[in-house]
């Protein structure tokens, strides 16, 4: 029997071979990719859970890797076409794009969201998802960025973070965002925490 390419039961992953390809793409490129494995299935059914994905509108996910949060993301219920997701690892997206055909993948840099995003640079999103490295970058940088990011969100939505840092990767920019997290998953590899950027008062019930 035959899975229709992005419903929730798609597989979304290969498994052990999708780790290898991984673990070895780490080995060539480690400060690009910035983990050894995929994120486990918990890790990414609480990024997906923390997002604001209840809002009307666009979701915009930076740094997909093989596509295990986008698959979370689709097994919550949000819809394919709801998705654009940026991926800077040419075979990574080339592979993301077979996997998720309805899903729009973008390769290009999810730092330059002006470029990358091209004719849709003014598009506001109902949640980003961010999963690309950062803390190689100076402080500063990294709250200039998530600045950048907040002037791309609809009322009320927020930024949701992968780290496995035990404080803020980005810290809080009174009257821009506050920062949350939730508690540490411990099966991921290593144990994470999403980091929760909301915005300042902006009032949104927890997932
Ligand atoms: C830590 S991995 C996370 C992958 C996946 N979200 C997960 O949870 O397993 C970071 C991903 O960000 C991608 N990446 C790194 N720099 C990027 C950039 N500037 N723009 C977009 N993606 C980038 C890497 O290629 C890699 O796929």
């Amino acid at each position: 029997m035959s899975t229709r390419k992005d419903a929730p039961s798609s597989k979304g992953n290969n498994g052990v071979a999708d780790s290898l390809r991984f673990f070895a793409t780490w080995l060539r490129h480690p400060l690009k990719l910035g983990a050894v494995a995929p994120s486990s299935p918990r890790y990414c059914a609480t990024m997906a859970a923390c997002a604001s994905t209840e809002i009307d509108g666009p979701i915009l996910e930076l740094g997909p890797g093989l596509g295990v949060v986008t698959k979370a993301l689709l097994d919550k219920g949000v819809s394919p076409e709801r998705i654009t997701s940026i991926e800077y690892d040419p075979g990574f997206a080339e592979t993301l794009k077979a996997r998720f055909p309805r899903v729009n993948f973008i390769q290009g840099d999810g730092f330059d969201l002006d470029k990358t995003l091209g004719s849709r640079r003014n598009e506001k999103f109902a949640a980003i998802l961010f999963a690309i490295p950062i803390v190689n970058q100076p402080q500063e940088l990294r709250q200039k960025l998530f600045s950048d990011y907040f002037g791309r969100l609809l009322p009320g939505a927020n930024l949701t973070q992968l780290s496995y840092l035990q404080k803020a990767p980005v810290k809080p920019m009174p009257g821009v965002f506050s920062v949350s997290s939730s508690p540490i998953v411990w099966d991921n590899i290593p144990p994470a925490r999403v980091w929760i950027y909301s915005q300042d008062g902006a009032e949104r019930m927890a997932a």
